[in-house]
């Protein structure tokens, strides 16, 4: 038999947990939130319209597992105020989903005999309901106390999920990692389709005319690795082609030409360690990424 759990927290992550762990076999015991219309949204989608609290450590007492999905700023008092009321069980298992914050933060619940961990899914959840199973086919980060750690990987898995452990003291780089990834790919395409519209494309196709070159590139460097997947000017150490970037993104926009400095400058010792790229043209190309 599967083992028992609560919600608190039911918002995005939370209530998609809930779904998904009641369709795995999880044993819903309880849901609360700040607003009782979003637990019982969350037992209702859960297939327990009866398992909703007004109190959280009401929705928590009977459960072998306690999710706290809140937002990531009262995470911690959330915890205190459900070990405080007796709210956890000896022996359970709590965990939450942020990816930046440490297990140690639900030091309340380990206080209190339960086991800690965090189970953070690599994925954007938009939305408190998904046409398809959102942990399906994603990654989690698990990491915190061993017990804690075997509860995460089952449940991650059950969801579909791929479960890997992390170092606690290694979160806040893990999470700096996903947003380099995520959010700063967002950002460098935004300036991508800025320069391929500037120059005459239309606008409305800048992201379909470079998607191909993207999605090539990282299959070599999923193939390859970062260095050997580097191509063109800075890894050929073509500096008149760089001059000429220099030249142009300077008359469009300032702020453009600082970025792609920038970016220049981080891509130098790339091209040094495919080994295509000489000292002196290395050392040129950084003077002129100044
Ligand atoms: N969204 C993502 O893409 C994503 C991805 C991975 C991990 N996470 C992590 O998952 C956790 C939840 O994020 P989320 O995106 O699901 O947030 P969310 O959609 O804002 O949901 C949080 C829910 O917690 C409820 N809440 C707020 N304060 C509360 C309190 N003091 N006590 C009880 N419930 C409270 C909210 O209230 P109401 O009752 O008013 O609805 C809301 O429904 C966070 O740790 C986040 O870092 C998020």
């Amino acid at each position: 038999m599967k083992p028992s759990f609560a919600v608190v927290g039911c918002g995005r992550v939370g209530s998609a947990l809930g779904r998904h762990l009641a369709g795995a076999g999880y044993r819903p015991a309880g849901f609360s939130s700040r607003r009782p219309e979003s637990a019982r949204d969350a037992a209702m989608l859960a297939g327990a319209p009866d398992k909703w609290f007004a109190e959280p450590w009401d929705a928590a007492r009977t459960a072998d597992i306690l999710l706290i999905t809140t937002p990531d700023g009262v995470i911690a008092e959330t915890c205190r105020e459900i070990a405080e009321k007796g709210g956890i069980r000896n022996g359970a298992v709590v965990l939450h989903c942020s990816g930046m914050l440490p297990s140690t933060i639900l030091a309340a619940a380990a206080d209190g005999g339960a086991w800690i961990g965090s189970m953070h899914p690599l994925q954007s959840f938009a939305a408190r309901q998904h046409p398809d199973n959102p942990f399906a086919g994603i990654m989690a980060a698990v990491e915190g106390d061993a017990a804690a750690v075997e509860v995460a990987r089952m449940m991650a898995t059950d969801l579909g999920s791929t479960p890997f452990v992390i170092q606690t003291g290694g979160k806040t780089l893990y999470h700096a990692a996903a947003v380099a990834a995520s959010n700063y790919l967002v950002t460098l395409m935004a300036v991508a389709v800025e320069l391929m519209a500037a120059s005459g494309a239309p606008r409305q196709d800048a992201f379909r005319i470079l998607k191909p070159l993207v999605m090539g590139t990282l299959g070599n460097i999923e193939t390859l690795g970062a260095a050997d997947a580097l191509t063109g000017p800075i890894a050929r150490g073509d500096l008149d082609t760089v001059a000429a970037h220099i030249a142009a993104i300077g008359n469009l926009s300032p702020d453009m030409l600082k970025f792609y400095k920038q970016m220049g400058r981080a891509t130098v010792p790339l091209a040094r360690s495919k080994g295509t790229l000489s000292e002196t043209a290395a050392r040129r190309l950084l003077e002129m990424l100044a």
